[in-house]
């Protein structure tokens, strides 16, 4: 029997990268799919190949998420998955700084306000939305970025580490209102997905820079947008109903140790 079915899912970001990946793995294990993204042409492309309602969302918007909960007062799963670095670009030259130094106050807000603001404006949505049931699943899209410090992309790190930290007021608040509507973050590194592109760039070094990217983790290689997919179909079953606050890493080994680790 599909893990997923008569489960009503929806996924932010899902026109690309880990959330479409996540919305396909839901489809295949049998939930109905919202697939959701501010990207309208690649969002609705993706959603009519698996079979999910598209709709238009810009995580940042109050105004989106009303309308949202006006069309679907119900679901069963919500993923927060749509973030950004702040490095998307275009640019005008050279990318923004990004580091404690030097990045300016409105690069930091415009990426706190996608994936914070997002987060908690998602998180507030599915707790009104599974409140009727008492049952629900969320799952956080945190980052390896939001459990250590990365001097180069500051707003990302610490929007990455609030996102960990409201999961857990999030999963405290709906236990001790007496609901199962569990919450709980991922934390992936290096996934090979469009978010890569800028930094590896299609020269001739791409390759090394792919390779020079993932030297230090323990598994050599980037990881797959399934792989994490993987995790959240387990996350949005009933499997791990007893799972809630939790921070699971998956990042080819890198937090298992550190790189002061003696005998290498
Ligand atoms: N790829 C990685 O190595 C990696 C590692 C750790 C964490 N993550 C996290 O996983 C999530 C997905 O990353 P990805 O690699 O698939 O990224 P991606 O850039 O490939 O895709 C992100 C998607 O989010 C959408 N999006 C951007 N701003 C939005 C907004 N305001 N509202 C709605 N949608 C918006 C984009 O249009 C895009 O479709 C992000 O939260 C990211 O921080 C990724």
């Amino acid at each position: 029997m599909p893990r997923l079915q008569n489960k009503t899912a929806l996924v932010t970001g899902g026109a690309r990268g880990i959330g479409a990946a996540i919305a396909r793995a839901f489809r295949d294990e049998g939930a109905d799919v919202i697939l959701t993204d501010i990207d309208g042409a690649n969002g609705q492309a993706m959603a009519d190949e698996m079979g999910a309602i598209f709709v238009r969302l810009d995580v940042s918007t109050e105004a989106d998420w009303d309308a949202v909960a006006e069309r679907f007062p119900a679901i069963d799963v919500l993923v927060n998955n749509a973030g950004i670095t702040g490095f998307e670009g275009p640019f005008d030259g050279a990318p923004p700084a990004h580091d404690p130094e030097n990045a300016s106050l409105a690069d930091w807000r415009a990426v706190h306000a996608v994936n914070n603001d997002g987060t908690f404006l998602g998180c507030r949505y599915a707790i009104r939305a599974m409140r009727a049931k008492g049952v629900g699943s969320i799952i956080n899209i945190s980052s390896r970025s939001g459990l250590v410090g990365i001097p180069m992309a500051a707003a990302y790190a610490a929007s990455k580490a609030a996102i960990r930290n409201h999961t857990k007021s999030v999963a405290l608040y709906c236990a001790g209102q007496g609901l199962a509507i569990r919450c709980n973050s991922i934390h992936p590194a290096a996934i090979m997905t469009p978010m890569w592109e800028p930094m590896l760039g299609d020269g001739l070094d791409r390759p090394d820079r792919e390779a020079a990217m993932v030297a230090d983790t323990p598994l050599r290689r980037f990881g797959d947008a399934a792989e994490v997919a993987a995790l959240a179909v387990m996350l949005a079953s009933d499997e791990v109903a007893y799972m809630t606050g939790a921070e699971l890493t998956l990042d080819g080994g890198i937090l298992a140790g550190s790189a002061a680790t003696p005998g290498g």
